[in-house]
């Protein structure tokens, strides 16, 4: 039986990284409140994982000053968000509502009842278009489209917070998230869904007629993009190393979470059908305008300061627990 440990606030815990972290949570003996509004989120993941959830939202500040004096909270992790970058080019509003005046409210409640720390959901996109790779948490930053601006604009909130109201942050730059747990409890089911691995896989599944290669004459080995695809298991686990970081005193910092190694997409479509058995149908599409040949991030600082050691990062091993979850969940 494991240790019980203090109570940690999730934000968005009902959604894909989310519900991971709260296993993760609760392997490691934490107590679990989730906050979601189950607008992007699944009620019946939490149910899965027999934590508590509350339904509400992120700006309700009544609601929050409530949970912080309900429950002792030493800490917040922080998922909520709105994820969509092509939606938050058309409709930049609803970003900056949610993700920064949704952020401001979450801290502004914390520090009213003195919780003063937070694990934050960042991304590789604050970086903008790749000047070296692997791309270091040193890199250069220069998003380009408001989903990844309402990041940063977070992160420079955590950053002031922390000088003048000491509230420690741990924020994770990660890359794109992928696979599910291993053990086919939980896994990725954005509606809609933008993410390639997911995609490939409703294809294998015939849910959708195919899957589009966005450029093929790329100055890759195969002509097509590579990305860094970081298995959510191992997500979640730093993202308790980052928590306990925290409550041993650590100060706020900064690390990127990645595979190391780039996956192109040919090679995501290729091992889906060795994985599947299936024969995917691809079509061959022109480049979209923005996309980087290469998006791969180091995370040496991660696993030099926090002591993580990613246990999924052979792609096969990210699709074979991506499929095992999207056929459970599309065959019942
Ligand atoms: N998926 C990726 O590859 C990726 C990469 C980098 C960063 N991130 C970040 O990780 C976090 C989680 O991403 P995900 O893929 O699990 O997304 P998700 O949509 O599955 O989860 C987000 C959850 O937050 C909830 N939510 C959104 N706004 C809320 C609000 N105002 N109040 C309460 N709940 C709210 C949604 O209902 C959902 O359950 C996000 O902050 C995202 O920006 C994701």
């Amino acid at each position: 039986m494991a240790q019980v440990k203090p109570k940690i606030l999730v934000t968005g815990g009902a959604g894909y990284i989310g519900s991971h972290a709260v296993l993760a949570l609760k392997n490691t003996g934490y107590g679990i409140v989730v906050l979601d509004n189950l607008e992007y989120g699944h009620q019946e993941l939490v149910e899965r994982l027999q934590v508590e959830l509350v339904v509400g939202d992120l700006s309700d500040r009544t609601l929050l000053d409530k949970l912080f004096a309900t429950h002792n909270f030493v800490a917040v992790m922080h998922f909520a968000a709105y994820i969509a970058v092509g939606e938050s080019v058309s409709d930049p509003a609803k970003y900056y509502r949610n993700n920064v005046a949704g952020t401001m409210t979450l801290l502004e409640a914390m520090m009213a009842a003195n919780v003063k720390k937070l694990v934050f959901a960042s991304t590789c996109s604050i970086y903008g278009m790749p000047k070296q790779v692997p791309m270091t948490e040193e890199h250069p930053q220069n998003p380009i489209n408001p989903y990844a601006i309402t990041k940063w604009m977070v992160e420079r909130m955590l950053a002031d917070f922390d000088r003048a109201y000491d509230l420690q942050s741990v924020v994770f730059r990660f890359f794109n998230a992928s696979g599910a747990n291993p053990q086919g409890l939980l896994g990725e089911d954005h509606n809609p869904e933008t993410h390639l691995i997911p995609l490939v896989l409703l294809t294998a599944l015939g849910k959708r007629e195919s899957i589009s290669i966005l450029g093929t004459d790329y100055s890759t080995p195969d002509g097509t993009c590579l990305r860094d695809y970081i298995h959510v298991s191992d997500l979640a686990d730093a993202h308790v190393l980052g928590l306990e970081y925290l409550l041993q005193g650590g100060k706020s910092d900064v690390f990127n979470l990645g595979n190391g190694n780039g996956f192109s997409v040919r090679q995501v479509i290729e091992t889906a059908q060795q994985v599947t058995g299936q024969e995917i149908k691809v079509v061959e599409c022109d480049r979209r305008s923005g996309d980087p040949t290469i998006l791969v991030g180091s995370s040496d600082k991660a696993q030099k300061v926090l002591g993580w050691r990613p246990q999924y990062s052979e792609l096969s091993q990210i699709i074979k627990d991506a499929w095992q979850w999207h056929q459970q969940r599309h065959h019942s």
